[in-house]
């Protein structure tokens, strides 16, 4: 079977579609012919990722709102006609060391790293057919701490925790869940958290000097991967996480 044809006409539904790694995997969806709506909060993004792609929808959305999730479904059913796979890529990060997080700050990033998917998840179930696939992105490894970036890095293990649990709930109705889980990746995320280029630039050097092959990921790079594991061929990777981050968990 040709590895191109396995996801023509596939339907994907993939949140924090305007910029960074959910620019690029909706891009590389649609060029392998699958039929793509991306939602986020701001319509220009949004606009540009499907600028030239025919096979890219968009949808405004804000994925912490009660409402989202029933919204968010209900356009993909009228855009799309059905669910296929289901990418769970929205995220904010904001670093700050226990003595400084902010109550407000942390119940975003819970509402948006966490609870979006857990919501967007029960809405899209009933819709997701045998061969239907949840994508999580999350990011570090369980095993080692964070210094100055906890509360992000505990949604992203819990949210490996949810990919765990949801694959042996759902796994008798066909439906598959696999984390992506990447290392550090040239997106704008760290700008969205209010980072100055000075401070992007030394910290971009600290993860160089950290990370085994020496250099961050492009987001084609991650993006590469959230297709391949959501294709037909990989239909027994199931309640995994696929971590792609250039040896930086191997080095701890
Ligand atoms: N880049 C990295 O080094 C890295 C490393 C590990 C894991 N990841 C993960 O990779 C995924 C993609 O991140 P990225 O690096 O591509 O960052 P990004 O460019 O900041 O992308 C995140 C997207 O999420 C959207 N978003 C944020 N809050 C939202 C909300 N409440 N509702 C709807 N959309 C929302 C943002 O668009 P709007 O603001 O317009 O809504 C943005 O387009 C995330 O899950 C991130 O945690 C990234």
């Amino acid at each position: 079977m040709e590895l191109t044809e396995t996801l023509l006409d596939r339907t994907v539904l993939i949140t924090g579609g305007g910029t960074g790694i959910g620019r690029t995997t909706a891009q590389r969806f649609a060029a392998e012919g699958a039929q793509v709506l991306v939602v986020g909060r701001t319509a220009e993004r949004l606009a540009e990722t499907a600028d030239g792609h025919p096979g890219i929808r968009t949808f405004v959305a804000d994925v912490t709102l009660p409402d989202a999730p029933a919204a968010i479904v209900a356009a993909a059913l009228d855009i799309l006609g059905r669910i296929d796979v289901l990418v769970n890529n929205a995220a904010i990060t904001r670093p700050a060391p226990l003595e400084a997080i902010d109550r407000k700050v942390a119940e975003q990033e819970l509402a948006t790293n966490l609870l979006g998917p857990v919501f967007l998840a029960q809405h899209a179930l009933p819709h997701l057919e045998a061969g239907g696939v949840i994508v999580n992105i999350t990011s570090n490894s369980p095993h080692q701490g964070w210094p100055g970036n906890s509360v992000y890095g505990s949604t992203k293990v819990a949210l490996d925790f949810l990919t765990r649990t949801w694959a042996v709930e759902l796994a008798q109705r066909g439906i598959r869940v696999v984390s992506v889980a990447p290392g550090v990746t040239e997106t704008p995320v760290m700008t969205h958290a209010g980072f100055t280029d000075e401070q992007l630039a030394e910290m971009g050097q600290g993860f160089r000097d950290r990370i085994p092959l020496g250099r961050l990921a492009r987001p084609e790079e991650i993006a590469w991967w959230i297709v391949n594991v959501a294709r037909p061929e990989a239909g027994y990777l199931n309640g995994t996480v696929v971590r792609v981050d250039g040896g930086l968990s191997a080095a701890g």
